[in-house]
This record gives C-alpha cells, structure tokens and sequence, in this order.
C-alpha cells in the first residue's frame, strides 16, 4: 500500500494573519479524514516558523517549503538553504515545480543538487515533472518526463529514491482550469513507474508515491484521486481555501 498524499502549494500568497488563519481552519476541517491520508501545506518560507509552531501537535499535517537552494551554505543573497529548513523542522520541499523551472530558469542539473541537499538533510523532495503543451501536441510529453526524471532524480540511490515522492504536473494543466482527464494523468504515472522498474525495481515502482497536480478541485479529484497509479494531489489555487483543500483530501 502506498501512502496517500495531498499536498498544498500556496505559491505566493497570503499575509501572516491569513496563514494562520488558513492554518486553524484547515485543522478544523479535516475532521473526519482518514488518519491515512498525509497533508502537506507547503507555505511561503516566511511562514514556516509560525506554521511549524501551529502543527507541533497535528499528526498527518506536516509543513513544506516550495524551494530551497542547491548548495549547503554560502553567498547567495536572498536564498534558503536546506539546512535551514531542517534546522525549522521543516519535512518537505517542493522541488522542480514548472514556475521554477520556466519563470527563475532552474534547470535538471541545479534540480539535482537541490535534492541531494534536500536529502542529506532528511528533508523529502516533492520532485517535480512536466510537459508543455507543445511537447504534448508534438507527442513529447513521455521523453520530456523521462529526461526531467533522469536529470533530475534517477542519479540517486534506489534506498534514498524510495523516500521521494515525485509530482506529475503538465504545465498546460497548472492555474489554467484545464485539467489533464484521469486517462491521461493515469498513463503518465503508469510510464512513471515503467521508468522506475526499468532503472530501479519492480519493487520501487511500486513504493513510490506519484502526485498529480494541476487545477485539482473538489469537483475533478475523485476522479482523479480513483485511478489506480495516482496516489494523491499536489494542488495549487485550491489550497488557499480550507473547505476545497480538505474537500480534495476527502476525495482520495
Ligand atoms: P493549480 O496548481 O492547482 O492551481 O493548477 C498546481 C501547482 O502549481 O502545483
């Protein structure tokens, strides 16, 4: 059995007073959810202290960073380091989302030094992949994901590997309402895990959560949420809103 995984990415929104606010009614409204289900709301670093403090006592709530930088320490003005979010007990890191790789230019190389720094401090990267729609109408979209993976992350050990999990977010799917159908998404983490067994194990394959994300909303997550190889959610607009959030994770 895999875990069950719903993640937020706030991306850069809310004040301090509407994170903590966001925070209380996400632990209120998750009432009822299965205690299998792990929620992730990865929040803007600012942030993460408060959020940290308010989920000390919140089993299944962990809090995400959604970047940090690719070296251990040193003069990078501006920049987290893992070690920093480890050192504010900090679980997870968005790595490789779409906005970082196309808006700051992040490309495969700085991704995989980014989780291997996220690794050697025990935090566990939500490492992510996905096409454009031109590799999509070009029929790309599975060589894209393959090179992004194999840059990005297949460098690692297969025991480090099996404490990642990977996001599967074609871009023409993110913030745009255009969700990718559960046929298409369920293809792609079926190639996924094909990529996984070939290069790792069988066993592997099978272990590893694979998110999908892009323009999840309580409406579409079932359907999403009910296809055999998607684990869970990396969802962006509909985290900002604590009834839609905790909606989604009712779905899965
Ligand atoms: P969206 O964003 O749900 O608003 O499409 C998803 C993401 O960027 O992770």
């Amino acid at each position: 059995m895999r875990a069950k995984i719903i993640a937020g990415n706030w991306k850069m929104h809310k004040t301090a007073a509407e994170a903590t606010e966001l925070i209380a009614s996400l632990i209120e409204s998750r009432n009822g959810l299965d205690t299998d289900v792990q929620l992730i709301i990865a929040v803007p670093f600012v942030y993460i202290a408060d959020a940290v403090k308010q989920l000390a006592n919140q089993p299944n709530l962990a809090v995400s960073a959604q970047n940090c930088h690719w070296a251990g320490r040193g003069a990078f003005t501006g920049e987290i380091s893992a070690e920093m979010l480890k050192s504010m007990d900090v679980e997870f890191v968005i790595i490789g989302h779409s906005e970082r790789r196309h808006i700051f230019n992040e490309d495969d190389a700085m991704l995989a030094k980014k989780a291997d720094r996220a690794i050697e401090n025990g935090i566990t990267p939500i490492f992510c992949c996905g096409e454009l729609i031109g590799d999509r109408e070009q029929n790309r979209h599975f060589e894209v994901i393959e090179e992004q993976l194999a840059k990005g992350l297949f460098h690692l050990k297969e025991d480090i590997l099996s404490k990642c999990i990977i996001a599967y977010e074609p871009v023409w799917a993110i913030g745009t309402g255009r969700t990718a159908t559960p046929e298409q998404a369920q293809e792609m983490h079926v190639f996924i895990r094909k990529l996984l067994a070939g290069k790792f194990s069988d066993q592997l394959a099978g272990k590893l959560p694979i998110l999908y994300g892009g323009s999840i909303k309580p409406g579409n997550a079932k359907a999403l949420f009910d296809m055999p190889d998607i684990d869970g959610g990396l969802i962006g607009g509909a985290s900002l809103n604590s009834e839609d959030f905790t909606g989604i994770a009712h779905s899965i």
